[in-house]
């Protein structure tokens, strides 16, 4: 797979998505978010990977939307065109985990793509933000509704409207990443923990994915029973048979193919 703002490595059943626009601070513009959805639909559908990662360089994940290129747009290029809407959440229709994974400036729509990902991993170098107020508009991939979901009303509302930038720790203590690793070793660590997802049974974790993923838009009650079905139907699939026999085999389990 061959992309002009994109770089496409393969681990195993791991693969990752890098985004690559060094010159302009990898900033999303219309071209990269049409490569990021025709990879990632082409790794959702690919039977050799389990995991994506989608993560930036060492300096930056993305400085957000390609301020060069909208600072001339009308509301015609915007609204009736579904700038955003047309083609910066293909991510959200992923079926298997994405894993975020980020050194360096996230900014902006930077921040909001990383916060589209299933979870977030950082490089104690990573910066999070939401500077948009500055460049005289509000976030617009959700940086308003997934930021205080994620790191709670006073936080984001500081954020936001001061555009105050956040470190790699408090991005942890807050919620917004799970794991911060050095950021020499980011890509090796970020890799161990996609390679532990990628050997479960792939079915299972979309069907996590999933549940988890109801949780925000639904009540406890609807999202309880939501992933109670998933439980019961589990008893009909090959994973459930070779995860509990191998337990009780005492002998690991091979989810190949599940
Ligand atoms: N869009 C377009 N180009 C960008 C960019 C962006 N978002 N961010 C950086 N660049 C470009 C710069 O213009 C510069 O280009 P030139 O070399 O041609 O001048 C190059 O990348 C390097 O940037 P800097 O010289 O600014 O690098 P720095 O290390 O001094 O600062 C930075 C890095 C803090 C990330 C700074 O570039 C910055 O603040 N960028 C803008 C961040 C921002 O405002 N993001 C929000 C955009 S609006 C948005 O995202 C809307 C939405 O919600 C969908």
């Amino acid at each position: 797979m061959e992309y002009a703002d994109l770089l496409i490595e393969n681990h195993g059943k791991v693969a990752v998505i890098r985004l690559n626009r060094p010159k302009a601070m990898n900033a999303l513009n219309d071209n990269m978010m049409n490569e990021l959805g025709d990879a990632l639909y082409k790794f959702d559908a690919d039977p050799s990977v389990n995991v994506i990662v989608l993560t930036g360089s060492e300096k930056v994940f993305a400085a957000g939307a390609d301020i060069a290129a909208m600072a001339n747009y009308t509301y015609a290029d915007t609204y009736p065109g579904n700038y955003i809407g047309r083609n910066w959440e293909h991510i959200l229709n992923v079926r298997k985990p994405v894993i975020g994974v980020v050194a360096g400036y996230a900014l902006g729509g930077g921040c909001e793509l990383a916060m589209m990902c299933d979870f977030l991993i950082a490089a104690d170098s990573a910066k999070f933000g939401q500077p948009e107020i500055k460049v005289g508009v509000t976030p617009g991939a959700g940086g308003t509704q997934r930021l205080p979901r994620t790191i709670g009303k006073a936080k984001a509302m500081d954020m936001l409207l001061t555009s105050r930038m956040i470190d790699a720790a408090e991005a942890e203590r807050t919620g917004l990443v799970s794991r911060i690793f050095p950021a020499d070793k980011l890509m090796e660590e970020a890799l161990a923990v996609a390679n532990t997802i990628a050997e479960m049974p792939v079915s299972v974790a979309m069907a996590i994915k999933d549940s988890v993923n109801r949780a925000f838009e639904t009540t406890l009650t609807e999202g309880v029973r939501y992933e109670r079905r998933f439980f019961h139907a589990a008893f009909g699939t090959p994973a459930q048979k070779e995860g509990m026999s191998a337990f009780l085999a005492k002998r690991k389990a091979n989810f190949e193919g599940m």
